[in-house]
């Protein structure tokens, strides 16, 4: 059975959690293949709400196995939290999580570096929570992987290696020593409890290949946050877009039969960067409240916007997208017009595409279609033709300009919540 993957096709928090998890009951396997605990994925189902920034959405489907793979960085600490938070929740974690091995490991000196960058005038706006300065080790060929921090001495060795390294930056934030303590404090435990979900998890999802399950491989943050791909330097420091699935899952790109973007019916950002068809005032406002538009992992207000039809291009492109989910239609409901972003006008000039210079990205001007809207309570819909008129020629009309099927509609924050259009389909 191919692999399905599920990405934001926008710049992160466009529902994937919940659509994970809708999709996660069809599923043997589910894993997360890139960023860290910067993520905040929002699941809601029989009155009950969960937030997971570290661990796949699939570990609150009963019976879903569940990767953390090799292409994430994982903070021992957040890691342990959240495993916590999910066994009083009563959710079954031991025997169905698995952590990679090659996995890297967020150290109290990468959330060190990440605030003092942050703060230090060169800010993008992270969540500050040592994804980059992570990311950068690994790259540099300094980091610390899992299997590193299972054994002792090695990780002993290699964070003072660590610290020497980025000596200069770290002491200003204090001593060395104090920093070097820190990072020490409470690592046997830590150790112990990291071991129990430790494994090679690339061997497993080979197995499971083999056999015949199925895989949901899911991303975090979005296309747009993409490190290669997205608004850069306006990025996380990893690649959320599909292609980076195969990398950080450790699989390779046979195994991909099918890829679901995950867009809002509008679109959000947290963090500074470029965002042609944002808009403030009474109507941001309104958005905002009305789709409780706060960051999961920060509490940020995010930016809204209109949707953007160059920008879900370029994600439709850079990911090779099968089908498309749309969430949070129900928030449009009451605002008329609805305006959709069909192309630019960039120094007087007409242009389709999404533009790669920096400053082509803050400069263009989106030039808009409008609909009419629709009104109504759209979240006791459950088929498509529950929903009114004016929402399906919307949903119609992005699906007809972008050229790939919309396949499932989201208009709620709860599992039911969900319309699927064509689920034969998704699987490819
Ligand atoms: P993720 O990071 O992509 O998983 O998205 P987040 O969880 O950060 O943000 C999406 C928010 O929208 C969460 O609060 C979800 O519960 C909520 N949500 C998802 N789909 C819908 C929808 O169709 N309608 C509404 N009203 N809320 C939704
Ligand atoms: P989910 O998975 C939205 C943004 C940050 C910042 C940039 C870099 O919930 O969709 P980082 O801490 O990654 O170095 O910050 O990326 N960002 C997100 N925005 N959703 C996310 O995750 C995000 N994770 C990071 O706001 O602009
Ligand atoms: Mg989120």
């Amino acid at each position: 059975m191919p692999a399905l993957v599920v990405v934001g096709a926008q710049w992160g928090d466009e529902g994937k959690g919940k659509i994970v998890h809708f999709l996660g009951r069809g599923a043997d396997w589910v894993v997360r293949y890139q960023g860290g605990d910067n993520a905040g994925h929002t699941v809601v189902f029989d009155g009950q709400k969960y937030a997971l920034h570290l661990i796949p959405s699939g570990i609150l489907q009963p019976g879903v196995k569940n990767v953390v793979g090799d292409g994430v960085v994982v903070n021992p600490l957040a890691f342990e939290g959240e495993v916590r938070m999910l066994e009083r929740r009563g959710i079954k974690v031991r025997g169905r999580l698995f952590l990679s091995l090659s996995a890297h490991v967020i150290l109290p000196t990468h959330v060190y570096l990440d605030t003092l960058r942050e703060e230090g005038g060169r800010g993008i706006g992270t969540t500050k929570k040592g994804i980059g300065p992570c990311y950068e080790d690994k790259v540099a060929r300094i980091g610390i992987r899992v299997a590193d921090y299972l054994d002792a001495s090695s990780f002993r060795k290699l964070v003072r290696q660590s610290l020497k390294v980025r000596a200069a930056e770290l002491t200003k934030v204090k001593p060395l020593k104090k920093i070097e303590a820190e990072v020490f404090a409470g690592y046997e435990a830590r150790r112990r409890f990291l071991a129990r979900f430790a494994a090679d998890t690339g061997l497993l999802l080979d197995a499971a290949r083999r056999k015949g399950a199925r895989i949901l491989l899911e991303s975090a943050q979005g296309s747009m946050l993409d490190l290669d791909h997205g608004t850069y330097p306006f990025v996380t420091s990893s690649n959320p877009v599909a292609g980076g699935a195969c990398v950080g899952a450790g699989v390779g790109p046979t195994t991909i039969g099918a890829v679901n973007g995950v867009t809002k019916a509008y679109t959000t950002r947290v963090g500074l960067g470029p965002f042609p068809t944002e808009v403030e005032g009474h109507l941001a406002r309104y958005i905002r409240e009305v789709g409780k538009e706060y960051g999961v992992t920060t509490g940020r207000p995010r930016r809204i916007g209109w949707l953007d039809l160059p920008q879900l291009r370029a994600a439709i492109r850079m990911n090779g997208l099968t089908s498309l989910t749309m969430t949070k239609l129900d928030t449009l409901s009451g605002v008329h017009p609805i305006k959709v972003c069909v192309g630019y006008r960039l120094r007087g000039k007409k242009i389709a595409e999404f533009p790669i210079a920096r400053r082509d990205q803050l400069d263009v001007l989106p030039v808009y279609e409008s609909f009419a809207g629709f009104s109504g309570d759209l979240k006791d819909a459950r088929k498509f033709s529950d929903l009114p008129l004016g929402a399906r020629e919307y949903v119609l009309a992005v699906e007809r300009k972008l050229g790939v099927p919309i396949l499932i509609v989201s208009v709620g924050q709860s599992r039911e919540q969900t319309i699927v259009r064509d689920a034969k389909a998704l699987w490819g």
